[in-house]
């Protein structure tokens, strides 16, 4: 798990061991103790390197340990241990020198780092804070404000900003290892009184105590509840207020709490969820990632709308040619431009000259006759999007895969206008498709496992996480969604504020509430697809359509054109014209009041555990009939859809997960009761997985699959 061999004649060489990542396991913990301690023992030895197998330096705890009780050395005595040295230890980084691997390397006394390798404490992201030394080291080597920012946030940096603020001594595009040994031979001797950070004083700014106050007030708004980066900026301040002894007790302290809470459990859940999608298996057993994917370097886009200019822009940022097709001369003109200002921007942001990119405009479909991989994004359309099915059908070459944007339609009735429908996937991206990070991919019952695998791996290539489904209304993402707007559709009707429902999903984590979502992204999306579902009967006011509760109160609003923020109108008020910030208007609120009265409803006082409880968990209910169903493979697909494509707080670990939490009996308890209350909703009816997990003794979400997978009765 760690070895020693003696290289150049005096230099102990400490390899780690523990493929692929060298994570810090408690072996390897182990085997750094014991090698330190011999390397350091041996006379011949003047100096040691450290360096990680396969070219990763490591990428610090291992985190699959955590679930277990602790065993093995302690990580702070053993890197305290390779500080006191009196021999100079040098870390050669290759790789990733990640949370425990990055705090290893700042307890030896230099730090070598080859030009590729990318650095950082992200142990934020995982519910905890640097607790082997790095809220004490870091800030004394680059500074409080440097070290804040790198801590609270768990960004990586390249290896030429870590050089630039001081957390390496040299950069090289040489042999790292080799490099680092000649480094430590020309220190031997030297002293190494200034390398041991610990021992060094925390360089402070002059308005400390305001800096702290200042990135506090950030963090505590931007971490939306969750508690690490709060603990992160505590510990940054005990090491800038107190001596190193005090200030790793009060790491240590701040750590035991975030280690046992709720949101490291999510956060760490989130991690190897988003690693458990990517190997996704059909229901009938096939695997994607055992199919070997097509190559693809040409893609073409067809409508250069919203969604298809971000497509584009993702696409070609991944160094993919790409052929936009629109017939509407106008928007073609806007498409490109918008495009090419997107281009502009990324390759600023990236600090990078602008690339030319291959972007190739046509107004023909013909143009795409030579692609690998076509993705469709025209108007919601089936019969339009049927029709151009058709027709590449016969204008693409006999293996071109043929991929829709659409958000809710039937991928299969799409599939089967095409001579191979095995050839047909659904590329669910969200808006704004070049930021935005899920992608779902729908697979139809015709899909073969080879055009899955192509796109996940294409949706991998573009950097997005991609999420494989089976096909229904809506898929996961939006059939979840659906029911979850309803209800708080539902819940205003009866007498709550889109102030108020707002405000109760914001502070439960999400960025955004669903009435200021709905008028961000505009009210007419959802009121076209209640016309073209038969739901809509202008200034109708029936509370019942097709069998089932219904609220028009979308529908009104768009009546009098109020489709939000770009209208200036819709849930809220956006004055002066072009405003972003969504203000409470009374004109909804008589609006409101008129609409209850002329429906004879009395408005209830509505609580905050009422919104949230009826918004999750038919959310989650709806969650399990899917699972139910076979259309998501596992709880975790669920839950990286909704925290990558609709910002559900990650340290709540995704709606399935959140219901793990909260403990299945209880959620099951409070749908019979709102059922109870409301039985004209159909989908306030718990789902039949979900009665057979409680009745299972409500396992964790581990083993949810176990039931899921045992026959059952459908009566
Ligand atoms: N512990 C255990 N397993 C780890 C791990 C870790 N720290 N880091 C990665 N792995 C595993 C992954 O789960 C994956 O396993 P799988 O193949 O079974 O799914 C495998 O290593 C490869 O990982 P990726 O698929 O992510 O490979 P990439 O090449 O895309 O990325 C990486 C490599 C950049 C190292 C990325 O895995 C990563 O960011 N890892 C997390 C690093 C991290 O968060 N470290 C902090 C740990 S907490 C800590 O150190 C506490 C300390 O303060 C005491
Ligand atoms: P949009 O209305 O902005 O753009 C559609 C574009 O397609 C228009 O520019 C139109 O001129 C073009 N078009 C129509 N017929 C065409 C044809 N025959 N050939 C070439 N171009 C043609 O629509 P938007 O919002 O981009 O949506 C596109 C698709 O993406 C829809 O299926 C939608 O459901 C889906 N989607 C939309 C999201 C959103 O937030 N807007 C999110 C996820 C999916």
């Amino acid at each position: 798990m760690a070895a020693l061999t003696l290289v150049s004649g005096s230099v102990g060489l400490i390899t780690l061991q523990n493929p692929p990542v060298n994570a810090l396991s408690a072996a390897v913990r182990q085997g750094i103790v014991d090698t330190v301690q011999k390397a350091l023992s041996n006379p011949q030895v003047k100096a040691v390197v450290i360096c990680g197998q396969n070219g990763v330096f490591c990428a610090g705890a291992d985190i699959k340990e955590f679930s277990k009780p602790m065993s093995g050395p302690h990580v702070v005595p053993m890197i305290d241990a390779i500080e006191v040295a009196n021999k100079p230890v040098v870390a050669a980084i290759e790789g990733s020198a990640l949370g425990g691997g990055l705090e290893l390397a700042l307890g030896c006394h230099y730090r070598i780092s080859q030009s590729k390798a990318q650095l950082g404490l992200p142990e934020v992201l995982l519910g905890l804070l640097p607790a082997a030394g790095g809220t004490q080291r870091l800030p004394r080597l680059i500074g409080v404000p440097a070290a804040l920012d790198l801590i609270t946030t768990g960004r990586y940096v390249t290896a030429a900003e870590a050089l630039k603020l001081g957390m390496v001594d040299q950069v090289t595009d040489k042999n790292t290892v080799e490099a680092a040994i000649k480094f430590a031979l020309s220190v031997v001797g030297q002293s190494l009184e200034s390398r041991r950070i610990s021992t060094l004083p925390c360089p402070c700014p002059a308005d400390m105590d305001a800096l702290f106050e200042r990135v506090m007030q950030r963090v505590k708004q931007s971490a939306r509840g969750a508690m690490a980066p709060v603990a992160c900026v505590q510990a940054v301040q005990a090491a800038a207020t107190l001596p190193y002894a005090q200030g790793i007790q009060r790491e240590r302290e701040l750590m035991d709490t975030l280690f046992t809470s709720g949101q490291a459990r999510a956060l760490q859940y989130c991690f190897f969820s988003q690693r458990v999608v990517s190997r996704w298996s059909m229901p009938n057993g096939a695997r994607w990632d055992n199919s070997k994917p097509k190559h693809v370097s040409k893609v073409a886009v067809i409508g250069l709308g919203t969604m298809g200019r971000g497509i584009t822009v993702a696409l070609a940022l991944a160094g993919l040619s790409v052929v936009a097709v629109e017939t509407q001369q106008q928007q073609m003109m806007a498409g490109q431009s918008a495009v090419s200002g997107m281009l502009a921007r990324a390759a600023q942001k990236r600090g990078v000259p602008s690339v030319k990119h291959q972007v190739h405009y046509s107004v023909e479909l013909e143009a795409v006759a030579d692609v690998e991989l076509v993705i469709e994004a025209v108007f919601e359309d089936l019969g339009l999007k049927k029709q151009i099915f058709k027709r590449l059908s016969s204008v693409c070459k006999t293996d071109t895969l043929l991929c829709s944007n659409t958000s809710a339609l039937d991928i299969d009735e799409l599939a089967s206008q095409t001579h191979r429908p095995e050839l047909v996937v659904g590329m669910h991206f969200f808006a704004p498709a070049h930021l935005m990070k899920l992608l779902e991919v729908v697979y139809g019952p015709r899909s073969a496992p080879q055009a899955v695998a192509t796109v996940m791996k294409l949706g991998k290539r573009i950097g997005k996480v991609s999420v494989a489904v089976g096909n229904c209304r809506g898929f996961v993402s939006n059939r979840m969604l659906k029911l979850y707007a309803e209800q708080a559709v539902f819940l205003v009707e009866e007498g709550a504020s889109p102030e108020m429902v707002d405000h109760t999903l914001e502070k439960f984590g999400f960025p955004m509430g669903l009435f200021r979502m709905s008028d961000l992204s505009g009210l007419d999306v959802g009121w076209k697809v209640r016309k073209a579902e038969g739901l809509v009967e202008p200034g109708q006011m029936s509370r019942v359509r097709q069998g089932r509760r219904y609220c028009p109160l979308g529908d009104l609003l768009c009546e009098q054109g109020r489709f939000g923020q770009k209208t200036g109108r819709g849930w809220y008020l956006y004055e002066p014209a072009g405003s972003r910030e969504a203000r409470p208007d009374p004109w909804l609120q008589s609006f409101l009041e008129e609409y209850r009265a002329r429906q004879g409803l009395v408005p209830r006082r509505i609580d905050s555990q009422e919104v949230l409880e009826r918004c999750l968990y038919s959310l989650i209910n709806e969650g399990f009939n899917i699972l139910q169903e076979g259309i998501a493979a596992g709880p975790e697909d669920i839950d990286m859809i909704y925290v990558f494509g609709f910002s559900f707080p990650r340290h709540r670990g995704g709606p399935m997960f959140y219901a793990s939490q909260v403990g299945l009996s209880r959620v099951l308890q409070r749908l019979e009761h709102y059922q109870q209350q409301h039985p004209d909703v159909p989908y306030l009816q718990p789902s039949s997985l979900l009665r057979r997990l409680v009745s299972s003794g409500s396992p964790p979400i581990q083993k949810w699959k176990e039931v899921m997978r045992t026959p059952h009765s459908a009566l």
